[in-house]
């Protein structure tokens, strides 16, 4: 208990926070054609190699979550990519759920999958280098969503997990994200985030995880894409903080924040705006995953000539959301 609660406090640790590389090879190869890259995997080794051997990122990245291909690949000087990241002063981790399927008897809900044979992975993976993990699930709002029945599963999964998770030794990073697709309110998200973590909570006590060796990794409370009234910086901070302090007990080390499709700065302009508000009993810092790669794959676009830019722009991605989780964002990027 001692080492997951060490790792869970030091993959929050002040100034730092997460960086999720952990796309699926679907996925990446989605966002990488977007960028005009050609999807394999030696690009997409190469696109992870440069944004963590970007000098300077160990200063705020405390830790990488992959995907099981990159745990398994070698960087370029041959070395296992765990311990690439390792020698750069970053912890290595990995997304072990297996993805999302549509959840039987609740049309347009999904549940996540990949409880069987995780015992066995987790040892696997924990052999490979792996200190901590990822296991994310999804619910959307609509006018009878997310259901109950919904929330249920998706909780009783992600118990299931971080269960099997601490009992490896490793750190389960639990992410029940609420979606920001609609045209929902901010308070029907509000709503939504707070049932959804309530069930989480309360399914990680009932499985007898360790509140202290997890780390949480919640949506911020938004308004839907599509919504007319889009809520001020403040008003996000000021809901979120307020969701998580009547759900969250105190014994969770830290809060991570996934990023799900707000813009670089709206992502960081919520993040400073928590930290800046201050008491909060729980670290608050960063999971992300677009906010903090999608300009640097944008410049790379598969071409090695761009390889410098797009590591200069991944550096300032990561400052400004280094300084948003010390709560001084608006001065770092007017200095
Ligand atoms: P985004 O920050 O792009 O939402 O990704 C975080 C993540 O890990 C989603 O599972």
């Amino acid at each position: 208990m001692h080492d997951l609660e060490s790792t869970a406090t030091a993959l929050v640790a002040g100034g730092k926070g997460i960086l999720a590389a952990d796309e699926s090879n679907k996925t990446m190869t989605k966002r990488m054609e977007a960028a005009g890259a050609t999807s394999t995997p030696a690009t997409r080794l190469r696109f992870r190699e440069l944004l963590v051997t970007t000098p300077g990122t160990a200063d705020a990245i405390s830790g990488v979550i992959l995907y099981e291909e990159t745990l398994r690949q070698r960087a370029s000087d041959a070395s296992e990519f765990p311990r690439l990241l390792e020698r750069l002063g970053m912890m290595p981790g990995i997304k072990v759920d297996t993805g999302v399927k549509p959840l039987a008897g609740a049309e347009g809900e999904t549940v996540t999958e990949g409880l069987d044979g995780l015992r066995e992975r987790l040892a696997a993976y924990r052999a490979l280098g792996a200190r901590f993990a990822k296991w994310r699930a999804v619910l959307s709002i609509g006018p009878d969503r997310p259901s109950r029945y919904c929330i249920a599963v998706n909780a009783h999964a992600l118990a299931r997990y971080a269960a099997l998770c601490q009992e490896a030794g490793i750190v389960p990073v639990v992410e029940p994200e609420v979606l920001m697709d609609g045209d929902h309110t901010i308070e029907r998200s509000e709503q939504a985030t707070e049932e959804t973590l309530r069930a989480v909570i309360a399914k990680l006590l009932d499985h007898r995880v360790a509140l202290e060796g997890v780390v949480l990794k919640p949506n911020m409370v938004l308004a839907g894409y599509d919504c007319p009234r889009q809520p001020s910086v403040e008003e996000v901070a000021h809901r979120t903080l307020a969701v998580l302090r009547r759900v969250v007990p105190a014994a969770v080390p830290g809060v991570a924040f996934l990023s799900g499709g707000q813009t670089d700065d709206l992502a960081c302009a919520h993040l400073n705006a928590m930290n800046a508000t201050g008491n909060a009993p729980w670290e608050l810092t960063f999971s992300y995953g677009r906010a903090l790669q999608a300009a640097a794959l944008t410049v790379w676009a598969g071409d090695e000539a761009n390889a410098e830019q797009a590591q200069a722009v991944f550096d300032e991605r990561v400052r400004c959301t280094a300084a948003a989780r010390r709560g001084t964002y608006r001065e770092a990027v007017m200095a």
